[in-house]
């Protein structure tokens, strides 16, 4: 079954061709350096830049897949988790093709597809990771950090979500503190690696709470603490040893959290996607807890698909259209529709 996905939450114009698991083409246009004179995504050029793509990249992974439009079965697009402006550029050109081509149309949510980007395969169909329930997600990204409890295809619980910002955004502010430009987590990762993580002395968010839930607010404002006392030529002198300061706190209380996880929770292995999910360091913290409780870990197999992209879409829509989750053709019946804001959407797009 091939199906042509669709991702425009955020800042990514993204499509791509997939068929069951494997990826036959992903097609990304980032919008990164659009933004980064805003130091963050701004909506309103997100949603202009998208419009302005749509088109071209969906013609490209049609392209690229060498398929046409005629021969896919159906089209996948995210619905909901993500900047409600931008979404909609994607959700009405899924529906628009959708409607005339008669195909159906699988709504996603955007960390359905992190967690699905996991077992995204090659046109090989390796890596071959089988699914094996019930197992544990964390979606570590710029809009989100959850911890998912997965029980089977489509049947999930969030056992711990971020109260205020997600790790990515925790990065991005402190890179900004730093002068530095968006997106700051590749950039922290990078100066991380030659400096002290132990230069700095910040606190462990939620140290002593015994829930599952993440925070990172007072870390930020203990670092911009650090900052201002700190003359400018010193922070320039140290920049390497206040990104890894920064990184490692920031990565420890996910492991912290992990580790209540694993505790808590009898899982065969965790799954962990999303953009931070691309760092190094942290690929390293999470393998060496679950090494010491005999556990193991899936990472996206290719660096492009911890970011946001529509193969993951694709994927998880795959599995969502086995189950009857999706909407039929000619939008006469909502099947059974995730989630009442589908409906919603539909409604507005109509
Ligand atoms: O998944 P993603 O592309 O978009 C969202 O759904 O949010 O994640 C983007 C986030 C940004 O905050 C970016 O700074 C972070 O992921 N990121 C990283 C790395 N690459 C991207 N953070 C740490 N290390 C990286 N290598």
């Amino acid at each position: 079954m091939k199906i042509l996905a669709i991702e425009t939450s955020s800042d990514e114009t993204a499509a791509a061709v997939t068929q069951g698991r494997k990826i036959i083409s992903n097609v990304v246009f980032s919008q990164i350096d659009l933004h980064r004179e805003y130091g963050g995504i701004y909506p309103f050029l997100a949603k202009r830049e998208h419009e302005k793509k749509i088109d071209t990249v969906i013609k490209k992974a049609l392209k690229n897949a060498n398929t046409k439009i005629k021969n896919i079965d159906a089209v996948a697009v995210t619905f909901g988790g993500g900047l409600v402006i931008a979404l909609e550029v994607g959700l009405r050109r899924a529906k628009d093709l959708a409607k005339k081509y008669g195909k159906p149309l699988i709504p996603v949510d955007h960390t359905e597809g992190h967690i699905y980007s996991v077992f995204a395969q090659g046109r090989e169909g390796a890596p071959k990771r089988d699914f094996s329930f019930p197992f544990l997600a964390l979606i570590v990204s710029g809009g989100t950090t959850k911890l998912i409890w997965v029980e089977g295809h489509l049947r999930y619980k969030i056992i711990g979500k971020t109260l205020d910002d997600a790790t990515g955004e925790a990065l991005d502010k402190a890179a900004k503190l730093m002068g530095m430009s968006y997106p700051g987590g590749p950039v922290i990762e990078e100066l991380a690696k030659r400096g002290n993580p132990d230069f700095l002395k910040l606190p462990v968010p939620m140290q002593e709470a015994k829930d599952l839930n993440f925070s990172y607010s007072g870390l930020k404002t203990a670092f911009k603490r650090e900052l201002e006392k700190m003359p400018d030529d010193q922070i320039a002198k140290n920049f390497h040893h206040l990104a890894s300061s920064f990184q490692q706190v920031a990565f420890q209380h996910l492991i912290n959290k992990l580790a209540l996880a694993l505790e808590r929770k009898d899982f065969k292995y965790l799954v962990v996607g999303g953009g931070v999910s691309a760092n190094k360091k942290l690929r390293l913290m999470i393998r060496q807890l679950l090494y010491k409780k005999s556990r193991s870990v899936y990472f996206p197999y290719k660096r492009e698909l911890c970011t946001d992209n529509a193969a993951m879409i694709g994927i998880a829509g795959y599995f969502k259209y086995k189950k009857g989750v999706f909407i039929k053709n000619k939008f006469g019946r909502a099947d059974r529709v995730a989630r009442p804001e589908l409906k919603m959407w539909m409604k507005i797009l109509h």
